[in-house]
């Protein structure tokens, strides 16, 4: 049966920072990229649009959000396909720093999906996780925002979101993976989000904004032992 390991998913979401745009991006993807070789565990960075295509070179890559507009006339927009076409495997949709409407999330999942991309919805309650399973995503991702940026990690401060999450969304459709974000800090945080059985994590400002995003990263894979 395959591990834990083989099967957990780390996101690492670039978001905003400073320390995350541009050739800094390239760089924490690097440290991603070699540590997913090493370890074989699934590393996805989601950078700033403007970096996917350089990061993608580099290690995979999901979008941190995409619209559902149509292709043709539009400006300003994030198309699935575009990110596609910069090489993205994915996209996060609905982040509590980006949210949007249901029609946009059910719209945005079939359109990946059709694009044979994968999406990670984001839900701030197990009620949400279980509504946002119905569209059929690759992943749920459970974040209570309270706790986004915190340091204080998701699966510490609060499992039973963790675990309730979990279990509505395998009643409404048990295909739906789920991962937890939120405060991820430490392999310890992993260690416990996966024993709580999601498959995966996802973490910010510990990697991006550390003195040694390499060390962090390292932790957190080892999490996963
Ligand atoms: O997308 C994950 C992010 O929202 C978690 O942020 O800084 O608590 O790891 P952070």
């Amino acid at each position: 049966m395959i591990g834990k390991r083989e099967m957990a998913l780390i996101l690492l979401n670039l978001k905003a920072y400073e320390q995350g745009i541009g050739e800094k991006a390239e760089t924490l993807a690097s440290i991603a990229g070699e540590l997913a070789k090493s370890s074989g565990v699934r590393i996805v960075i989601s950078p700033q649009a403007t970096d996917i295509a350089a990061v993608s070179k580099i290690v995979e890559t999901f979008a941190q959000h995409v619209d559902s507009a149509p292709l043709g006339a539009q400006t300003g927009s994030i198309l699935p396909e575009s990110a596609k076409a910069a090489g993205a495997t994915g996209s996060l949709l609905n982040h509590a720093e980006r949210q949007i409407s249901d029609d946009d999330i059910k719209t945005g999942v079939a359109r990946l999906k059709a694009l044979e991309m994968e999406s990670m919805v984001c839900a701030s309650t197990p009620e949400l996780a279980a509504k946002y399973a119905e569209y059929g995503p690759t992943y749920i991702a459970i974040e209570p925002p309270e706790l986004i940026g915190s340091g204080v990690s998701v699966s510490t401060a609060n499992p039973d979101i963790v675990t309730e999450s979990i279990e509505k969304v395998k009643a409404v459709n048990p295909s739906v993976k789920v991962v937890c974000g939120a405060g991820i800090s430490s392999g310890e945080d992993l260690r416990k989000a996966i024993e709580l059985g999601s498959e995966g994590a996802l973490a910010a400002s510990a990697f991006v904004k550390a003195d040694d995003p390499k060390a962090v990263l390292e932790d957190l894979v080892g999490g996963l032992k």
